[in-house]
């Protein structure tokens, strides 16, 4: 029988989403970019339990010893293990901000590492599948190899708990990423994983345009924040700056940005070429300059402005785009 899709309404939130007769409930929300409690996928942890209101569920994995039989005849059951079989209606709590996240500490592997040239490289995690990482969009971890540790802003939407993205710049303050452009770090090793960390997340409620700055592996963040918007079905106008250092042709991913205009009825994409010198710090205000020059300030004026560059261009842009009329409230910025 080929799948049904139905409607998902979440009553204690005014949210609604569709889903297959193929999808768990859980799976649905996630794609949806719901931020919704899960951990396992499996049966095993109960931490995805929702309540049934009204409609039918269709039982697709048998575990369900997470919940007592008191919690059953209640109407409780667990997204990860029910697709729906109708329209539903649904009681469940949703993650509220980023301090209801607990720290999760996963081993992952290694599944892919792209070099994309001998500075940059594009390094794939994979979580086991009972302990997926749960996080919002535009957060951080830290991540480990033996006794090397750095932080990154993770790249990819949460709705892939178990696929985590990562860009990094070969640099020698960065250990990690030594460890990572020495080779040291292939596919299948084993990298700890600790976080989620950081507030750097999608105003989810705004109505307001969003403009997000990024510079050069300030993308990462980006990303995922604007295919969370993308899964949120957010129809806010998108205008996407990307600062990127002249030598280099093209921002390092210039395709996937501008493909991003196929997805969205209302997206604008401007590659920066900015032209400093990349061994002096003295330059940042420099770049700031260029950057902010290349704005249309009548947009960001009336804009959330998300800001993923490096502290010291930071300060410099954040005071020109205070100085020139946008309010503190409108700026949500993350160094990287
Ligand atoms: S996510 Fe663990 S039981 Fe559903």
């Amino acid at each position: 029988m080929s799948p049904q899709l139905f409607n998902v309404r979440l009553k204690n939130h005014d949210r609604n989403y569709e889903c297959s007769s193929n999808d768990s409930v859980l799976e649905g929300g996630l794609r949806h970019g719901l931020a919704m409690h899960y951990e396992c996928s499996n049966g095993t942890c109960g931490a995805c339990k929702a309540k049934l209101v009204n409609g039918e569920i269709n039982q697709i994995k048998h575990h369900d010893f997470a919940l007592s039989d008191e919690e059953k005849s209640d109407g409780d059951f667990l997204m990860c293990c029910n697709s729906p079989a109708s329209d539903v209606e649904l009681e469940l709590d949703l993650i509220g901000d980023v301090q209801s996240i607990p720290i999760q500490n996963i081993e992952t592997k290694v599944k892919k590492i792209v070099f994309m040239n001998d500075d940059l490289a594009i390094i794939t995690l994979r979580t086991p599948r009972s302990k997926t990482l749960q996080f919002m969009a535009g957060q951080d971890v830290e991540l480990s190899f033996k006794d090397v540790t750095s932080r990154y802003p993770l790249a990819s939407c949460p709705c892939h708990g178990m696929e985590l993205e990562f860009h990094v710049r070969n640099s020698p303050e960065d250990v990690f990423a030594t460890a990572l452009f020495s080779k040291k770090i292939k596919n299948k090793s084993m990298v700890d994983l600790e976080g989620p960390k950081g507030v750097f997340v999608l105003k989810e409620l705004s109505k307001k345009s969003m403009v997000f700055i990024a510079w050069d592996i300030g993308f990462a963040p980006i990303r995922s924040l604007v295919e969370h918007a993308f899964s949120l079905e957010m129809d806010n106008p998108v205008y996407f700056y990307w600062a990127y250092p002249s030598d280099e042709q093209a921002p390092y991913l210039d395709n996937h940005a501008k493909s991003w205009q196929a997805v969205m009825n209302d997206y604008t994409y401007s590659p920066i070429a900015c032209e400093f010198d990349r061994s002096s710090k003295n330059e940042c205000h420099k770049v700031a300059k260029q950057i902010f020059n290349a704005l249309d300030l009548e947009v960001v004026k009336r804009s959330d402005v998300y800001l993923c560059v490096p502290a010291e261009v930071l300060i410099y842009l954040g005071e020109l785009l205070l100085e020139n009329g946008l309010d503190e409230s409108q700026l949500i910025a993350s160094p990287i």
